[in-house]
């Protein structure tokens, strides 16, 4: 993995360090030439005649289904594309059928989007049981063995939360899934960009994640699932086989659950992306950034001001390290690292409101999330700039 060489796709990262990939990441150079490469030479519809425009378009668009499912091994399943996994999760919550009295099993670290779809689904008179974390985050496995029961209609988490950085034991959370008969929903937008996953192995029904934050464009997404068990949530051109004036089939596949015209560059250049992550190896990205994640902890730990919040253990974890400077705001500390060192960092409260309450941090921390393309020279310097800043207070 040569970073020198990753980083020169990058124009972007000349004059700062981005360490906000948990929000989005950036894109390669090869994804905005395919994207330009569509506006220019053969912008049209897909899935919509036979010109030799929408021929290319509709191959292109087709093949970026194809290259996404190959990266997750969901070949088996059906692959839409969305806007984002907040789409994609909203599709499975109005998309299931729901009877009163079922019962909605999640976490108290999930995003939000990963959240306010089941709070919404109690106003249908539909239970939503939230597990508490342990205070640095992991998971209680017997948590689920007492709430998952014969109610339990979904169990909806996170594969790696977006504020601790720590990999949940999803398997293990599947196999008691399976002993109920209760269908399991992964939020793998933090997982997907940074560690190999396999949905077969996760033994998931659904599982949803964005493009924009494994380099492709902005407002892309993806929903897989194991059957196509749920209802469209939108209806119309695209998503059909035959229409008549009082009824319709829709189309097999994905097609029947991306009615309209999609994001077709930024689908095209998600496929590029894929390709990018897939040539340079989601097992060197993954190792890449542990050995940067350890190089952050340590360095912050050192620090006496400075607390670290997530689990000690190191394995399980992605790039994402959250902290606070005691005393200090995470905004300020945030907008001194942009101002002085040209440091992009995540400051507030990260999406996750009910974690932060959980956590007694009504401020919410400064969030470090790295990716492929940072270096340890960059953790070096951010690490020096957080002691210059403790050594001010
Ligand atoms: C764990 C997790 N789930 C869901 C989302 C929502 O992703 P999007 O904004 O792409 O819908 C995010 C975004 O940060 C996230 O980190």
């Amino acid at each position: 993995m040569d970073i020198d060489l990753i980083r020169e796709d990058f124009p972007l990262l000349d004059n700062i360090a981005y360490l906000d990939n948990a929000a989005t990441s950036l894109s390669p150079e090869p994804v905005i030439r395919a994207m330009n490469e569509f506006e220019r030479h053969y912008r049209s519809n897909v899935g919509r005649g036979v010109h030799r425009l929408t021929t290319i378009a509709t191959q292109r668009y087709w093949d970026s289904h194809i290259k996404v499912a190959e990266l997750i091994g969901g070949e088996d399943g059906t692959t839409v594309l969305t806007k984002n996994t907040t789409e994609a999760i909203n599709m499975v919550a109005c998309g299931l059928e729901w009877h009163s009295g079922d019962n909605i099993v999640t976490t108290v670290l999930e995003h939000h989007s990963n959240f306010l779809p089941w709070v919404h689904l109690r106003k249908k008179g539909i239970g939503v049981s939230t597990i508490e974390p342990f205070p640095d985050g992991m998971i209680d496995i017997s948590a689920f063995e007492s709430a998952i029961n014969e109610n339990t209609g979904l169990v909806a988490l996170t594969h790696a939360s977006n504020v601790l950085g720590n990999v949940l034991p999803v398997k293990e959370i599947a196999s008691i899934c399976q002993e109920h008969g209760a269908r399991l929903l992964i939020d793998g937008a933090q997982s997907v960009p940074h560690i190999s996953v396999d949905v077969k192995k996760t033994g998931c029904d659904y599982f949803c994640f964005s493009g924009h934050k494994m380099l492709g464009p902005t407002g892309t997404g993806i929903l897989w699932m194991k059957e196509t068990d749920i209802d469209p949530l939108l209806l119309g051109g695209g998503a059909i086989d035959k229409v008549s004036l009082d009824s319709y089939t829709l189309a097999e596949g994905y097609q029947r659950y991306e009615a309209g015209t999609p994001n077709i560059a930024g689908m095209i250049g998600l496929g590029y992306a894929v390709d990018y992550l897939r040539k340079v190896g989601m097992d060197n990205i993954e190792r890449h950034e542990k050995k940067l994640t350890e190089k952050v902890i340590h360095g912050l730990e050192d620090m006496e001001q400075v607390h670290v919040y997530g689990p000690v253990e190191k394995s399980a974890r992605i790039g994402v390290v959250s902290f606070n400077i005691e005393g200090m705001h995470p905004h300020e500390v945030s907008h001194i690292l942009d101002e002085g060192s040209d440091m992009i960092t995540r400051s507030g409260e990260h999406c996750c409101h009910p974690l932060m309450e959980y956590m007694g941090l009504p401020n919410g921390t400064v969030r470090i999330s790295m990716y492929l393309y940072n270096t340890e020279e960059e953790i070096d310097l951010l690490l020096a700039t957080i002691e210059e800043i403790t050594r001010r207070l």
